[in-house]
């Protein structure tokens, strides 16, 4: 949601800000700007569209300097237009900021600057902010104390980079509820919303906390707080992940790396060490309730939870829509909260946490990204070392996650002696098979799961379907299906299909059934059920079966044939076929598969 970038180092910057704002830019991607101050003043060029595309139009290497800001933007106040991207100037040209986040009193402290003749040429939220320290700047006649005058004015969130031609060897930047980190180099220095943006130049972070703000130079830094303005020290931390892991690594998109990632993620996943799982499982015994909470694919992973716990521990733990947490849940002291979040920056997941933290209940998470805001939040967090994902579309991550949810269910049905120690342990056996089969799966069925998307990819609706755990996989396929293809792909219980959805069904309706093996005969036989309605019906339908099962296979129209091992991880072997089902068709379709319209990767606005 928005990328900000700043580099003070000794020698040009433009190309580095640019590789920086192309890291950055799963962030956000409609329109992107930088700014460089070139010995005498700054300058700045901006325009609408992807990176590349301003890059080839305002052509960024060209700009001159050695300090400069940089923003990628995905829009929130303010149409797509050239003056609402970012940089924005302050009215005298001698301050220039980039923003990411919300100012949600920009209306009121707008009307009060134009009141004193201020003028506004773009409809964002961000040009307030770099009026309202010029305005302070006249009032304070240094630059410091007018960024934290002017600072202490605003409500809502955000990370904010500034530089200006007072004093124009210094980056200045800010934190509220919006995530900046600083990146340190010999001679070069980064400010930015990710480590992404700087990787493959530093691992040496540090990562600020809210209210605190920070002067870069190319060859020192200064951080403090804004309270009291005094000057804090903090941990330099080395950053695992390199610059390898975070590229395409030969492969045509990031979906499909990541996607192919898995067998290695799921082997981190499960190298998480006993005492995060036990000290997240002990919450579930020690507290009366417990929530599994998420949002968007983390919702799905939450539901996967609810499945996982009821069947491992025999307890009732529901899940949540994050941005649903705060107005349904009656939250107290007496209950636990496990939050997922890839980013850990999602706003509507924070939002959720703070309401369970204003209740005095316990709060625990799983996050991909060290030092995120979630993983600040929380009582207690484990790092899931999924490495980055690029890609919009979230798949290696939401299968960690759910790895991990995995093997805290299972200590909890140790402790609540529903299941035994033996049964837990034997599931390390049965992981390592599963990261194994993933192998397998990715490799010798591509080529059929991309012929199959190449026949279908015509289809514009789809109802993804499953019972059991395989409905919140059904689900989390479709939200996959419909962000990558745009098509319509709408995930529900399969045993809900006749109480309503089934009447849309007729030849040109496509079903995907998720289901499991015959052995599992319930679940099995009543999906079949489904199955049959829908070919009654002349409803096309794919589904998942082993090649031995014969019956199945001559209801389907197509087959999705996957081994026959491993029973109750099946759910998560359908849904990463899934995922290169979608990936497939989104290709087969021409598509911007890593950074669908309209969306981004971080959503930090409610
Ligand atoms: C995933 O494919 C989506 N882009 C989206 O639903 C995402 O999962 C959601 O916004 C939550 O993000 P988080 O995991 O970073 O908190």
């Amino acid at each position: 949601m928005c990328g900000i970038s700043a580099i003070a180092s000794h020698k040009p910057v433009s190309d580095q800000l640019l590789m920086t704002l192309q890291n950055l830019e799963y962030r956000g991607y409609d329109s992107c700007g930088m700014a460089l101050f070139d010995d005498e003043k700054i300058s700045v060029r901006k325009n609408v569209g992807s990176v590349d595309e301003v890059n080839a139009v305002e052509k960024f290497s060209t700009m001159n300097g050695t300090l400069g800001i940089a923003h990628t933007r995905w829009a929130t106040h303010g149409g797509v237009t050239q003056s609402n991207s970012h940089p924005h100037f302050s009215n005298d040209n001698n301050f220039v900021i980039v923003h990411n986040g919300i100012i949600s009193n920009y209306q009121q402290l707008q009307a009060n600057l134009v009141t004193k003749g201020y003028k506004f040429f773009s409809d964002t939220d961000t040009e307030v902010f770099s009026n309202l320290i010029q305005e302070e700047y006249e009032a304070a006649g240094d630059v410091e104390n007018a960024f934290c005058n002017a600072i202490d004015k605003l409500e809502g969130s955000f990370a904010i980079a500034m530089i200006t031609n007072y004093q124009p060897d210094t980056i200045f930047a800010v934190k509220k509820d919006s995530p900046l980190v600083i990146g340190i180099n010999d001679g070069v220095n980064y400010v930015s919303s990710d480590i992404n943006a700087f990787i493959s130049e530093t691992r040496d972070t540090i990562i600020l906390d809210d209210f605190e703000y920070v002067m870069v130079k190319k060859d020192d830094y200064k951080i403090k707080k804004l309270e009291n303005r005094n000057e804090i020290t903090k941990q330099v931390i080395q950053v695992q992940w390199d610059r390898q892991t975070a590229q395409m690594g030969g492969f045509s998109h990031y979906m499909l790396k990541e996607i192919f990632d898995q067998p290695h993620t799921v082997r981190s996943a499960l190298h998480i060490p006993r005492d995060q799982i036990n000290t997240i499982a002990q919450k579930f015994i020690d507290k009366e309730q417990s929530f599994c909470v998420g949002v968007g694919t983390t919702y799905y992973v939450a539901m996967v939870g609810t499945y996982l716990f009821s069947d491992y521990a025999g307890l009732y733990v529901p899940s949540i829509s994050a941005d649903e947490f705060p107005t349904l849940i009656p939250v107290n002291d007496k209950q636990h909260v496990l939050y997922f979040s890839q980013s850990g920056e999602t706003y509507d997941t924070r939002m959720a946490i703070r309401a369970a933290k204003n209740a005095g209940a316990a709060t625990s998470a799983v996050v991909n990204v060290v030092g995120s805001s979630i993983s600040q939040e929380v009582d207690d967090c484990i790092f899931q070392g999924s490495g980055p994902e690029i890609c919009v579309v979230s798949t290696k991550a939401a299968v960690s996650q759910m790895i991990i949810l995995w093997q805290i269910a299972l200590e909890v049905g140790v402790l609540r002696k529903h299941i035994s120690r033996k049964t837990a342990d034997e599931f390390q056996d049965k992981f390592q098979i599963f990261s194994d089969t993933i192998e397998q799966v990715l490799n010798e069925e591509s080529g059929f799961i991309r012929n199959l998307a190449s026949q279908t990819s015509h289809i514009n609706n789809w109802l993804f379907m499953g019972k059991g755990i395989y409905y919140p996989i059904a689900l989390e396929s479709a939200l996959k299906m419909k962000e990558v293809t745009y098509l319509h792909a709408e995930g529900l219980p399969a045993g809900f299909l006749k109480h309503g959805t089934l009447a849309m069904v007729d030849e040109n309706m496509y079903s995907l059934f998720f289901l499991p093996f015959k052995s599992d005969s319930d679940l099995y036989r009543s999906t079949l059920m489904s199955i049959e309605e829908v070919k009654a019906r002349n409803g096309k339908v794919i589904g998942f079966c082993s090649e031995e099962d014969e019956e199945i296979r001559k209801l389907l129209d197509h087959q999705l044939i996957i081994p026959a091992s491993n029973p109750e991880l099946t759910p998560l072997i359908q849904l990463i076929v899934a995922q290169l089902f979608s990936y497939y068709s989104a290709l087969n379709l021409g598509l911007n598969i890593d950074k669908p319209r309209n969306l981004a990767k971080s959503v930090t606005v409610g």
